[in-house]
């Protein structure tokens, strides 16, 4: 990260949303980040310009042909601004804004900014669900997202109609911390990261196995944030039908044996151990070689034994095979009630120093792929996070090691 402050362009375009633009700026001026506000037409139809003034202490960009001072200065326009900002950020991004920038508009300062800059761009939709399911929006989003822009949200919640559905913008200190990933990147540089993911299997003959439903999505997403963040990255995969992120080292395992003994193999360089894996606690007793026949007395009843746990076992590593045990250790926790307690049960149990909660089943509610977490570590108060999709809350989980390892977020260091 460069010494000076990054700037931020905050496009606020026109969406009932707006008013929690007002609060993704107070959260990146609170981040370090400089931020001048540019609106569209249809933005100022919902808050004043005057508030984000406020809230910046500049002046707000309204009229392409306006030269504006940031801070103080001389005074520059949408070429010059879009060669000084680090990032574009439009949030929210209406069906409107985002069809004009797929068409190269140019006719206010945001859409201006977008057409001449280098900085890369995010966006942060927000809009009812049939204008979001729409074939022009997606295709607008497709042509975007192709060109090299940045997404994050929409979720589904209640909108603006009062009926719930997929267009609700994405939660102010989610878009946040969205962007300040993409100003940060090399926050993790230097730091050994062992993600364990997926579900296990373990066999019960050659053809039957005792698994999970998990997919390994949420340590695949860890994984991806944690490399593009500069760490060196291990992933200890289970069986999943997902592709790991390109550039990672994968070491594919099945059971919870094999998940162990490759977490031990890569000690030596693991600063970080991240468990996310859904690992049988138990396996057949037996692995029989030969298929067992529905007619076998032993069919009837299932004699199981405990697997080890992985991240008990690796949290209490001493100096196993040599290596001494990881500097920062993180569990993972899905429950269905009392998150913050069961959460810090496990820390303490499991001998961890983060452990990240979940709520799950039909109580938790939300849209699909979007989760809500607790973050729980010793002697501090828990810090929630969310609904957000799992890329988020992967950024999210990353700034919780950081904020472990050195006592201090980015956003609190504003680095
Ligand atoms: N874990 C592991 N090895 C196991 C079991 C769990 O590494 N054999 C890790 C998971 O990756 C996750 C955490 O431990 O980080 C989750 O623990 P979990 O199995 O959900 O909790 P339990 O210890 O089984 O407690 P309980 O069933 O009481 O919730």
């Amino acid at each position: 990260m460069s010494e000076r402050m990054p700037s931020v362009l905050l496009g606020v375009s026109g969406s009932i949303a707006a008013y929690k633009a007002v609060e993704v700026a107070r959260l990146l001026g609170k981040a370090g980040v400089r931020v001048q506000v540019a609106m569209t037409r249809g933005g100022t139809e919902f808050v004043r310009p005057l508030t984000f003034a406020a809230i910046t202490g500049r002046e707000v960009l309204t009229d392409v042909f306006q030269v504006a001072s940031p801070g103080g200065g001389a005074e520059i326009g949408h070429v010059e601004r879009a060669h000084q900002v680090d990032l574009v950020l439009v949030a929210p991004a209406s069906a409107n804004v985002m069809a004009r920038m797929v068409a190269g508009m140019a006719d206010d300062p945001l859409t201006a900014t977008i057409l001449s800059t280098r900085a890369p761009v995010m966006i942060a939709p927000a809009m009812e669900s049939g204008m979001w399911m729409h074939p022009a929006t997606q295709d607008n989003l497709a042509c975007l997202e192709e060109r090299g822009v940045k997404v994050v949200g929409p979720v589904t919640g209640e909108l603006a109609s009062g009926r719930a559905g997929m267009g609700r913008m994405a939660e102010p200190d989610v878009i946040v911390r969205a962007a300040l990933a993409i100003l940060r990147p090399g926050d993790l540089t230097g730091l050994g990261i062992t993600i364990t993911a997926g579900p296990t299997w373990e066999p019960l003959d050659p053809v039957r196995i005792l698994t999970n439903r998990s997919t390994g999505a949420m340590g695949i997403a860890i994984a991806q944030a944690a490399q593009r963040r500069g760490a060196q990255v291990r992933l200890i995969l289970g069986p999943t039908h997902l592709t790991p992120p390109p550039g990672v080292d994968v070491r594919r395992v099945e059971t919870a044996a094999e998940m162990l003994a490759a977490a031990q193999a890569v000690l030596p360089g693991t600063d970080v151990f991240v468990a996310t894996a859904a690992v049988s606690d138990f396996r057949p007793q037996q692995a029989r070689d030969q298929k067992l026949k529905r007619s076998a007395p032993e069919a009837q009843t299932l004699a199981l034994a405990e697997n080890p746990d992985v991240l008990a076992t690796i949290s209490s590593a001493l100096r196993a095979r040599g290596a001494a045990r990881p500097a920062t250790v993180v569990g993972f926790a899905a429950e269905t009630e009392a998150v913050e307690d069961n959460a810090r049960d496990k820390l303490v149990r499991k001998g961890c120093d983060l452990v990240i909660g979940n709520l799950v089943g039909p109580e938790a509610g939300f849209g699909a792929g979007q989760t809500r977490v607790l973050a729980v570590a010793r002697d501090r108060p828990a810090v929630a996070f969310g609904p957000a999709l799992k890329g988020d809350v992967a950024e999210f989980v990353l700034d919780q090691v950081l904020r472990v390892r050195d006592g201090s977020t980015p956003e609190e260091r504003g680095a």
